[in-house]
């Protein structure tokens, strides 16, 4: 994916087929570990004790989009921050091996409590769907591996920010993601309605229209009417829980 000529822009990529290929209640089928892991009301990590923290969890929502988004874009390299108890991290990996792809560690997962916090459950459910090959799990501040990761050169086509919702986190993770998300490529906000991270946002919209082009959510979600006045009036008001950015060029 590029910004120039040869590659459509966002609106072209999904609009005229989107809804025909998008299952607005796409089941989480694809993999049975994260349809039983959002079936769970508790979750066992590697101590074997189970604790309840099943809130921090992607909504289905968010993973229904970032399925279609990779389903539909083909992205060789994936990164996120923030992998918590796994969701995001689970349909990440499942739809790489969907795609055909070997596991090749493609996906990065930074999350600097893993074992500390979260008693490694999102490791563990990763290990469980037999998906470890796809993942490369790194355990750290953000701030520092997104560093040491863009000295590295890498790009990646799809970026999701779940991690720290923190204004001045959120802010770095985007300082250093501008960079690392290839042209083309994608950049996720999750929480996009809390106040931190609405800052971040309007920062973006703000100073680097030119590069980062937001993109309607519903493109990939349910298209009705109803949904779709729901999703404009929530994108009004700055109350989404899900914000896209398409990176069309690098910035000045
Ligand atoms: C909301 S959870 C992520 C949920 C996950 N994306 C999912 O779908 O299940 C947020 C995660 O970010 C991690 N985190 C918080 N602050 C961080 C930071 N500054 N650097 C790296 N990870 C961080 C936490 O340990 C936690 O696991």
């Amino acid at each position: 994916m590029a910004e120039n000529q040869a590659n459509p822009g966002p609106e072209d990529c999904f609009c005229s087929s989107a809804g025909s290929q998008i299952a607005p209640n796409m089941s989480l089928d694809f993999c049975p570990s994260l349809k039983a892991l959002y079936s769970a009301t508790e979750v066992v990590g590697r101590s074997g004790n189970p604790f309840f923290g099943l809130s921090g969890l992607s909504t289905i929502n968010n993973l229904r989009v970032i399925r279609q988004l990779l389903l539909k874009t083909k992205p060789r390299k994936t990164l996120e921050v923030g992998l918590g108890c796994g969701g995001s991290a689970l349909t990440f990996a499942a739809s790489h091996r969907d795609l055909g792809r070997p596991p090749q560690k493609q996906h990065i997962a930074i999350d600097a409590f893993q074992t500390r916090l979260y008693d490694d459950a999102g490791r563990l459910q990763v290990e469980k769907a037999g998906l470890s090959g796809y993942v490369d799990i790194r355990e750290c501040l953000s701030c520092y591996e997104l560093a040491r990761i863009a000295e590295s050169g890498q790009r990646f086509d799809l970026i999701y920010i779940d991690g720290s919702h923190r204004f001045e986190d959120v802010f770095c993770d985007f300082y250093f993601v501008r960079t690392l998300t290839a042209v083309g490529g994608f950049v996720l906000f999750d929480d996009s309605s809390e106040k931190d991270v609405v800052r971040v946002i309007t920062y973006i919209q703000k100073n680097l229209s030119d590069s980062f082009e937001q993109m309607s959510v519903h493109l990939f979600r349910e298209n009705s009417l109803p949904a779709k006045i729901k999703y404009f009036a929530a994108k009004t008001f700055h109350k989404t829980q899900l914000t896209i950015f398409h990176k069309i060029k690098e910035p000045q």
